[in-house]
């Protein structure tokens, strides 16, 4: 019997202050995207704001519906968008902000299951790895270096082959 050991390495930073001055560009702009999240049902607010290697920003939130699974989340919204605009380009950074309008979210939130794998799709059709920076309102700010970290193991196109 083999074990391999999976590890997962995370950035963390004591606040937005702490990050580059392109990150808390793009941090800054995940804020902004949230305030806009259409979130009626649930009142949790989230942004994401998607560098890409041309240097545009490309940004999404979550947009609910009253038919809950209808709705989408902010980071699928955000790099579905970049795709349709921006076809081909590669993705270097995605930040991602949360919020409550119940209270101050001051934890980061990691994005959800299934846009981890839509996130890895991306990363897999590039060279470089997806940074992504996750902050809740306020607080620190986690840095992963890739989806990988993120998703192990990762379902991907290769298994179609
Ligand atoms: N949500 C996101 O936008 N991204 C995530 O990664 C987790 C959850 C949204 C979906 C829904 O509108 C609200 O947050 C509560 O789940």
């Amino acid at each position: 019997m083999q074990k391999k050991k999976v590890t997962f390495e995370l950035e963390i930073y004591n606040s937005q202050e702490e990050l580059s001055v392109l990150d808390r560009e793009l941090m800054q702009a995940a804020v902004l995207a949230r305030e806009n999240a259409y979130a009626p049902y649930s009142g949790f607010k989230v942004g994401a704001a998607v560098l890409l290697a041309n240097g545009e920003i490309v940004i999404g939130n979550n947009q609910e519906n009253a038919s809950y699974p209808s709705g989408l989340c902010a980071e699928r919204v955000a790099v579905f968008q970049a795709g349709a605009r921006f076809p081909g380009i590669a993705v270097k950074t995605i930040a991602i902000s949360v919020n409550s309008v119940r209270r101050v979210v001051d934890t980061p939130a990691a994005p959800c299951g299934n846009c981890r794998q839509a996130i890895a799709e991306y990363e897999q059709r590039q060279t470089e790895g997806i940074e992504i920076l996750m902050m809740g309102s306020t607080g620190e700010v986690y840095k992963s270096a890739s989806i990988t970290d993120l998703l192990p193991l990762a379902f991907g196109k290769s298994y179609l082959d």
